[in-house]
C-alpha cells in the first residue's frame, strides 16, 4: 500500500477523503474521535508543504438531497479548534456552481452525500470534485467508509494518483496482524445486543481465535454454542425486576483470566448496560485489563465499545490500546475477509 510518505506533496493540492460521519447533538459534534484521528495525515501534509488540503466526507444518509441538519459545518468548527494555527474554510458547493474559490490551506467541502452522484459511485461526480478543487493527488484516509463503493472512495481513486493516509495505514496494519499470523493465544470478546451482527464474526473467529468469550445482551438473552472454544457468560447482575443488565462476578473473573493469557485481543461489543454506571462494572474491568497489557496486540472495535473505552481513557490516561478502530462496519468487514472497494481502488 503506497502511503503519503511515497509522494512529494510540496506545493500540491491534495484531496483527502476523511470519514467525518460523527455524532452531532444540538448542532455540535458530540464525539470527535474520527476528527482527531485524521490529524496525523493533515499535519503531515501541512508540514511537508502541501499547497492546499481539501477534505471531503459524508455525514449521515441524506440520500442525495440537501438536508441542512446533516451539514458538515459543525465539523468544520470542531476541526478548526483542533488546528488553531490554520484557518479551516468550509465550502458549500451547489450543483449549478461546482467550484471553490478559496486559497486557504485547509478546506472542508460540504457533505458529499447531498449529491446523488456520491453513492452512485459516479465517475462524473468524481471528476466534478477534481475540477472544482484542481486536486492533483488523492489521499484515502477515511477508513470507516472504505467498505463503500462510492464516488469519493472508489471512482475518484482511479482518476488521480492515490495514496493511503496514516489512519488508513494504521487501521489496516493492525487489523491485518489479527488475520495473518497473529500471536497466540488469540482472544475474541463479543458483546452488544444484536446476535445477527455478531454471529458472522464468531463464526469467522472459530478458525482464527483460540478463545471466544461472549457477554452483553447476547449472552443475557441466552446465546448458546456447543463449540468448546466459546465461553458464554454464566452469571449476571440483575435489576429489581430480574433484567440481566451486566455479566456477573464469576463470568467477569473468567473473562479476566482469558485476557491475562491472551497475546492478541479483539473486543467488539459492550458487556453490560453501561449507560447506568451500576452495570458498567464488567466492561470497565475488561477495558482496564486490556488497556494495561504491555505484551499484546489489542484492538477495540464497534462504535459503542470504542466510545466507552475513549471515555474511560479520559479518567485513566495510562490505558493504551494498539488500535481503537474508527470504523465499525469497515473493521467488521475487514475482519470477515470481505473485499473493501475503497481499499482495492487505491491498491490498483
Ligand atoms: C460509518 O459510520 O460506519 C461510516 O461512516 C459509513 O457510513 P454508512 O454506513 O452510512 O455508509
Amino acid at each position: 500500500m503506497k502511503t503519503i510518505k511515497d509522494v512529494d506533496v510540496k506545493n500540491k493540492i491534495i484531496l483527502v477523503r476523511v470519514d467525518y460521519n460523527v455524532p452531532l447533538k444540538n448542532g455540535k459534534v458530540e464525539n470527535n474521535l474520527r476528527i482527531r484521528a485524521s490529524l496525523p495525515t493533515i499535519n503531515y501534509l501541512i508540514d511537508h508543504g502541501a499547497k492546499q488540503i481539501i477534505l471531503i466526507s459524508h455525514l449521515g444518509r441524506p440520500n442525495g438531497k440537501i438536508v441542512p441538519e446533516l451539514s458538515l459545518s459543525p465539523v468544520a468548527k470542531s476541526l478548526q479548534k483542533l488546528l488553531p494555527d490554520h484557518k479551516v474554510d468550509f465550502c458549500s458547493l451547489s450543483n449549478s456552481n461546482y467550484s471553490i474559490d478559496t486559497k486557504n490551506k485547509i478546506v472542508l467541502l460540504e457533505n458529499l452525500r447531498f449529491n446523488p452522484g456520491e453513492e452512485q459511485n459516479s465517475i462524473d461526480f468524481a471528476q466534478k470534485i477534481i475540477s472544482a478543487t484542481n486536486a492533483e493527488i488523492f489521499v484515502q484516509d477515511g477508513f470507516a467508509v472504505i467498505h463503500r463503493a462510492h464516488a469519493s472512495t472508489e471512482a475518484i481513486a482511479h482518476q488521480l494518483p492515490a495514496y493511503a493516509g496514516f489512519l488508513l495505514e494504521k487501521e489496516i496494519n493492525n487489523l491485518e496482524k489479527v488475520l495473518s499470523h497473529p500471536k497466540a493465544p488469540v482472544l475474541l470478546i463479543v458483546g452488544g445486543s444484536k446476535v445477527e451482527d455478531k454471529q458472522p464474526l464468531i463464526d469467522k473467529f472459530t478458525n482464527v481465535a483460540d478463545q471466544i468469550i461472549v457477554g452483553g445482551k447476547i449472552a443475557a438473552d441466552g446465546y448458546k454454542s456447543n463449540n468448546s472454544k466459546i465461553y458464554i457468560a454464566e452469571d449476571f447482575d440483575e435489576d429489581t425486576i430480574g433484567s440481566k443488565l451486566d455479566i456477573g462476578p464469576v463470568s467477569t473473573g473468567k473473562f479476566a483470566s482469558f485476557i491475562t493469557d491472551a497475546k492478541t485481543i479483539i473486543w467488539n461489543g459492550l458487556l453490560g448496560y453501561v449507560e447506568d454506571p451500576t452495570y458498567a462494572t464488567s466492561s470497565t474491568i475488561v477495558a482496564e485489563l486490556i488497556g494495561e497489557k504491555k505484551d499484546a496486540l489489542t484492538i477495540i472495535c464497534g462504535g459503542d465499545t470504542t466510545g466507552f473505552v475513549e471515555n474511560l481513557m479520559e479518567d485513566h490516561p495510562s490505558l493504551n490500546y494498539s488500535l481503537i478502530s474508527t470504523g465499525g462496519g469497515a473493521a467488521l468487514e475487514f475482519l470477515l475477509g470481505k473485499d473493501l472497494p475503497g481499499l482495492k481502488a487505491i491498491l490498483s
